[in-house]
């Protein structure tokens, strides 16, 4: 029985603190015995969504690039990480176009009505979500959480955990935050224990 997590890593930057907040994290899934099958969303060829709404039909996207092997990553996943520094108050573009171009889950679930997740599975899949911003200023994390809810309630991976570090421009280098990095590896480890657990019950 497969035990996957998906990671969507949402910054350009290898190596900077979004990746390292990811890693903490995937690290934490892997110690409780899952594998990670992790996506550099931003390095992906893949382009928008270009709404010919071809998905209210097919079950999949017209446009033959690198999402399709990321549908079928999204549909075999237990779990989802996506990890991913604010911009402009918002996700960065590439991670949004790559969750508006998941049309085609939100057509199968909302439009006719058969879903790609099984009502089984779906109980097992849960998304915890890692944002990091440069500013101290309210509202910083709230178009973000907004875009993730609703792309885990199209993919059926319920939004179940986050962790939210704003003040990026102070602290500089997450580093400096170690009990940061640890949260993201417990939140990790607690996502895989949970999948391990109900898999193994199946
Ligand atoms: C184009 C762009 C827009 C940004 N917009 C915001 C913003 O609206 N709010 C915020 O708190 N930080 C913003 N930031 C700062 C990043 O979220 C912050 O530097 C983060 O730590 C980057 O992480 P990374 O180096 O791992 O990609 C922006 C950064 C860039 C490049």
């Amino acid at each position: 029985m497969t035990k996957k997590v998906l990671a969507l890593f949402g910054s350009n930057i290898l190596g900077g603190n979004t990746d390292k907040l990811l890693s903490a994290a995937v690290k934490g899934v892997e110690d409780a015995g899952c594998t990670v099958d992790r996506i550099n969303v931003a390095h992906l060829h893949a382009g928008p969504c270009n709404q010919t709404y071809s998905c209210m039909i097919e079950p999949t996207c017209a446009i033959e690039d690198d999402m399709q092997d990321a549908y079928r990553k999204i549909k075999q996943a237990d779990g989802i990480i996506i990890a991913t520094p604010v911009m402009t108050y918002g996700i960065p573009g590439a991670l949004k176009c790559f969750m508006d171009r998941c049309q085609p889950f939100y057509m199968a679930k909302y439009y006719r009505k058969q879903p790609f997740i099984t009502p089984e599975h779906a109980k097992i899949r849960r998304t915890l979500f890692l944002c990091i911003g440069g500013m101290n200023a309210p509202d910083v994390f709230t178009g973000p959480v907004l875009t993730t809810k609703a792309f885990c309630a199209i993919v059926d991976a319920k939004y179940a955990d986050e962790l939210l570090q704003n003040d990026m421009d102070t602290i500089i280098n997450l580093d400096n935050k170690p009990e940061v990095l640890a949260a993201a590896y417990e939140k990790g480890k607690a996502l895989g224990e949970r999948i391990v657990k109900m898999r193994d019950g199946e």
